[in-house]
């Protein structure tokens, strides 16, 4: 039985694998409409072909997916898989016959959420002996690989990034197998796309701000001071009819490019339906916001994409989002490709994440926990380890 579901399943995962390589051939033709786009009209474009039949039967000999006889595959199992399928096609690339567009291969910038992905919901990297993942980024950024932390925690100040990741900018400060080009390349985008840092080792918190002039996206230069306040003048006054309505005890926190709310007693925890209604009542009132009638100028917030997201424990509004923070990063490494950059986090639900919107700038790898990430980094070790091997 198990051997018959194995082979199903494989057969399964190979022909999306044939419907993603079809949707690639066409995503940038002038008949864009591909099978996988009838199917899911909501789909994205694929930077990569995704290797999802090896990539099953990897995940199958470690959860014994087809050796189940009651429960069926699940959405973690299926995560996971994709996940796999991802890193494969980007370290260890299979020569398609019919993939039509050229793809540069190989791994160049990893960027990584803060909260959940690399530390606990609101906890810190201390140190190589107590959080495993610091070992796994000075691996990386040892093989030239740039790295960009994209978090929401959003500070202009290098200490407030210090107190979160002390024991990795300590560790690569302290490091004697990194050159100084390497450490140079660790980034903080922090604010979603609003505050760039860059490893330093000479500076008092290993962090040094660059000022926007030098790194924004062009989307972004026009983005005027009282266009991003009105935007958030908008949102705090949707988090205040939030407070009212669902009776929250909560307070708001107006920020130089965030507005949020978080529980105004730590120990009274907002609830998870508090915090999804909060999300989408505010995002419905910025996007009404934006509707004009008849002859009205639109708001002058128009043209400023802006993120609402449930971190957990609190809820905030911030000004662009991770879509802008990833392509930030790439540019500042010189423009790194989509196909050639990971984001890993933890935030992908359509509806509420603010991970979700990396996914049209890059690769991305969904995961549900800081160890999940660590299990990721070092599968990708491996498979880079055997790649070069069989290069070499
Ligand atoms: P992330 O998971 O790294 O994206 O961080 C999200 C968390 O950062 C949120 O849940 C907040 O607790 C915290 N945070 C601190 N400042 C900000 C801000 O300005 N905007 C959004 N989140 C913030
Ligand atoms: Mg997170």
């Amino acid at each position: 039985m198990a051997r018959s579901a194995r082979q199903r399943y494989a057969e399964i995962f190979r022909d999306v694998e044939d419907l993603i390589l079809d949707h690639i051939n066409r995503q940038y033709t002038s008949h864009p409409n591909s099978k996988l786009n009838m199917l899911v009209p909501t789909i994205s474009p694929f930077f990569t072909p995704l290797a999802l039949e090896d990539a099953f039967y990897h995940q199958d000999s470690i959860r014994a997916i087809s050796s189940r006889r009651f429960v069926a595959p699940s959405f973690n199992d299926v995560r996971l898989i994709l996940n796999t399928a991802q890193i494969l096609a980007m370290i260890q690339p299979k020569p398609y016959r019919f993939l039509r567009p050229k793809i540069s291969p190989g791994l160049e910038l990893l960027t990584f959420d803060g909260d959940v992905t690399l530390y606990e919901d609101g906890a810190s990297l201390h140190s190589p002996e107590s959080d495993p993942v610091i070992l796994r980024l000075l691996h990386f950024l040892s093989q030239d690989v740039r790295i960009g932390i994209v978090t929401a925690a959003g500070y202009t100040q290098p200490k407030n990034y210090f107190d979160r990741l002390s024991g990795l900018l300590l560790a690569i400060r302290s490091s004697t197998q990194l050159t100084s080009a390497q450490k140079t390349n660790l980034i903080i985008m922090g604010g979603e796309s609003n505050f760039l840092l860059v490893f330093d080792e000479q500076a008092e918190y290993c962090l040094r701000y660059i000022h926007r002039r030098e790194w924004v996206l062009d989307a972004m230069k026009d983005w005027s001071e009282p266009a991003i306040q009105s935007l958030l003048d908008v949102g705090e006054a949707a988090f205040h009819s939030c407070i009212r309505t669902l009776h929250l005890q909560a307070k708001v926190l107006r920020k130089e490019r965030a507005v949020g709310i978080y529980a105004a007693d730590q120990s009274k925890k907002l609830t998870r339906e508090q915090l999804e209604e909060t999300v989408l009542v505010v995002q419905q009132m910025v996007v009404s916001s934006l509707s004009t009638r008849g002859s009205e100028q639109p708001p002058p917030h128009a043209h400023i994409p802006f993120t609402v997201f449930n971190g957990g424990a609190d809820v905030f509004l911030d000004v662009g989002d991770k879509s802008m923070g990833v392509q930030s990063c790439q540019k500042w490494f010189g423009g790194i490709p989509p196909s050639s950059t990971l984001h890993v986090g933890d935030q992908f639900l359509s509806g509420g994440g603010n991970d979700f919107k990396a996914r049209s700038a890059c690769c991305c790898a969904w995961i549900a926990n800081p160890a999940e990430t660590v299990a990721l980094l070092d599968e990708m070790i491996a498979l880079g380890d055997r790649q070069r091997g069989s290069e070499g």
